[in-house]
């Protein structure tokens, strides 16, 4: 197959309603693996590198558009008001197209599992046909497209509502996407009527319209799981289950040690490295990268973090946005992290909020330390130096900050900054009365018996 270095442009289209998702939310919107589906296209179809990459939108248009560009500023989002047919979404994108000379790929903001090297694969195949669509064996055809072929070259598509008990027969059907010539896709689907069983302009129709006019049309074929699309509920929750399944064997072939693997639930783009541990019931929300060598205990939520090399975390660790942890740092049991570096080395052991912070190498913060970041309005920083020994149960009150080698008391409140190598109590002074403690204890037996003989 010889290689196609024209440019390319990605329409997909994300217009429709999903009904059947029984939602408020857009059908796109659902989520797999902390992404909506329709970044998972966006994901797959970036790696074609295309200079243009338009998202066509209907059904709460807003709210995609937003996730859309979020993901991808430079994704151009067009309306599509009625959802007359795939053909006409996609020739929503022609004024998006203006100008543009090469291939355009189209593929559906509901199908998150097709991978690069399929898409890679039709952009090649443009090469030698005009039209390439990606067609697989199904095992139950139902309501897909049929791909009538002769030989290699694809004679039409006949969508099944349209189709004779003949063409019902063929098992090879017609996944949605194509690739095409941008210029001829848009001249063809001009000509694309809505005369068939739904009353929609279908993209289907193209093939046909590009044989009649000489050209040639071709189909290439990949696994079904692939274009598994999702429509409602139950298959989203298939999706997430095929996702996750794939995930866990790819992360374990990368070096991954995970001791019950069935337990672990990754991000679309959690990036762990080799020789890391991942114990039970772990959960990676979006963006997490994991260094080698890393340990993560039971039960951790990690989302939007960085784990150095050799780090430790958890059981039971809760790492939120912004938690950056330096090489060998370790956060324990019931710690929750947000906003905050904690340097190489540093320590934050047990039952601890480090929230809007930053902690120097080698710092030691005691249990049960908080750092106090929020006055009801504002959110303010803590910043502790290096090597600083921060007591247990210390309420640091940010904005304020502890300097290198300083220690604080435990129990202490801290509202004011402590220079480097200094030592801060702020709590009671504890007083001993003595003997009272013995001579209230017996006070308290006698009332109690006191009250036994009343009864
Ligand atoms: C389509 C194909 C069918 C194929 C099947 C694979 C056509 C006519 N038929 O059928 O051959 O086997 O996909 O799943 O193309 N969309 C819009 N605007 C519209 C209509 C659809 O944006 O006006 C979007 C939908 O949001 C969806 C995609 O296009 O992402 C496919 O639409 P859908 O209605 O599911 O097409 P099918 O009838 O399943
Ligand atoms: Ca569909």
């Amino acid at each position: 197959m010889t290689s196609n270095d024209r440019p390319c442009a990605v329409v997909i289209l994300a217009a429709g309603q999903g009904t059947r998702m029984n939602s408020d939310l857009p059908k796109v919107l659902h989520r797999i693996a902390g992404a909506p589906l329709v970044v998972h296209a966006m994901e797959a179809a970036a790696a074609l590198d295309p200079s243009r990459m338009i998202v066509v939108t209907g059904h709460g248009a807003d709210k995609v558009e937003k996730a859309v560009t979020a993901h991808e500023e430079a994704a151009v989002c067009v309306r599509q008001t009625e959802q007359l047919g795939t053909g006409h979404a996609v020739l929503q994108a022609a004024p998006a197209l203006d100008g543009f000379d090469g291939d355009v790929i189209v593929l559906y903001g509901d199908t998150p599992f097709i991978s690069s090297d399929t898409l890679a694969t039709m952009r090649a195949a443009r090469a030698a046909h005009d039209i390439v669509m990606l067609g697989f064996e199904a095992k139950t055809p139902g309501r897909y497209g049929r791909l009538v072929m002769q030989g290699r070259d694809l004679s039409r598509i006949v969508e099944a509502k349209d189709a004779t008990p003949e063409e019902l027969a063929i098992t090879f059907c017609n996944s949605g996407l194509m690739a095409a010539d941008a210029a001829t896709v848009m001249r063809l689907l001009a000509q694309v009527g809505n005369d068939n069983a739904s009353g929609e302009y279908y993209l289907t129709d193209v093939p046909a319209l590009a044989r009649a006019e000489g050209l040639t049309a071709t189909a290439i074929a990949c696994d079904e799981a692939e274009t598994l699309g999702v429509n409602s509920r139950a298959e989203l929750a298939a999706a997430e289950a095929l996702f996750q399944r794939r995930k866990r064997a790819d992360v374990l072939a990368e070096g991954v040690t995970m001791t019950a693997p069935d337990t672990v639930f990754f991000a679309y783009d959690t990036w762990i490295g080799r020789d890391v541990v991942i114990e039970p019931n772990v959960v990676f929300g979006p963006g997490v990268t994991v260094e080698n060598d890393a340990t993560i205990r039971a039960f951790s939520h990690l989302e939007g973090c960085h784990l150095g090399a050799r780090t430790t975390v958890g059981p039971y660790a809760r790492l939120r946005p912004g938690a950056e942890l330096g090489n060998d740092a370790k956060v324990g049991n019931f710690v929750e992290v947000k906003s905050a570096e904690i340097g190489e080395g540093a320590k934050v052991n047990h039952l601890s909020y480090i929230g809007d912070a930053a902690i120097g190498d080698g710092s030691n913060i005691g249990a049960g330390t908080i750092t106090c970041n929020y006055d009801g309005v504002f959110k303010h920083r803590t910043t502790v130096g290096r090597n600083a020994f921060i007591g247990s149960n210390t309420m640091l009150v940010a904005p304020v900050s502890v300097g290198d080698g300083a220690m604080t008391g435990s129990g202490s409140v801290i509202t004011s900054d402590v220079p480097a190598g200094d030592l801060a109590l702020a709590r009671a002074k504890q007083v001993n009365k003595t003997g009272l403690g013995a001579r209230l204890m017996a006070r308290l037996h006698a009332m109690k018996a006191e009250q036994k003989q009343g009864r």
